[in-house]
């Protein structure tokens, strides 16, 4: 069993102390649809105010459902559709305050109402992206896209 209980005052604490138990989570596991599995479970544990967390990974030039937290979602995505799209097209960080007036956006959960997707890159190739939905309007704040960014560059190195 594994016993990741975080707890922590500030965000700047909660994010290293995630961070360090997502690194020890994964060690010495090669099997990424694994390491994607405890990853979104871990982080979906962790962060207050969360209804989705999971990964869409690159399948030849298509955003394809991974390992996830929450509602049954979307399978495929197109780099042309939703936040998730916009990530994996652009290769930056989509943090929204309000997807109702994000163009595009796809609601797999109706209660969701703002998105962070980080993109995955290893070695200049898209892996796919880490995308974490909140039932709360403008959710993620900096500090919060500082601290996914700093997971996603673990993730990129285990998935
Ligand atoms: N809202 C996403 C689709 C994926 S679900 O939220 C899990 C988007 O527009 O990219």
């Amino acid at each position: 069993m594994f016993d990741f209980k975080i707890h922590a005052d500030d965000k700047a604490t909660m994010y290293r102390d995630l961070a360090s138990a997502l690194e020890g989570l994964v060690a010495g596991e090669p099997d990424s649809i694994a390491n994607m599995a405890n990853a979104a479970a871990l982080i979906y544990e962790t962060l207050p105010d969360v209804n989705w967390v999971g990964f869409y990974r690159n399948i030849d030039g298509e955003l394809v459902l991974g390992p996830f937290q929450g509602r049954p979602a979307c399978i495929r995505m197109s780099f042309d559709q939703g936040v998730c799209g916009a990530a994996a097209k652009t290769r930056q960080v989509q943090r929204v305050e309000d997807v109702h007036v994000f163009p595009g956006h796809i609601a797999c959960d109706s209660a969701s109402n703002s998105e962070i997707v980080v993109p995955l890159i290893r070695d200049g190739e898209l892996l796919g992206v880490l995308d974490i939905d909140s039932p709360r309007s403008a959710r993620f704040t900096e500090e919060d896209e500082a601290g996914v960014v700093k997971l996603a560059e673990i993730l990129t190195r285990i998935v």
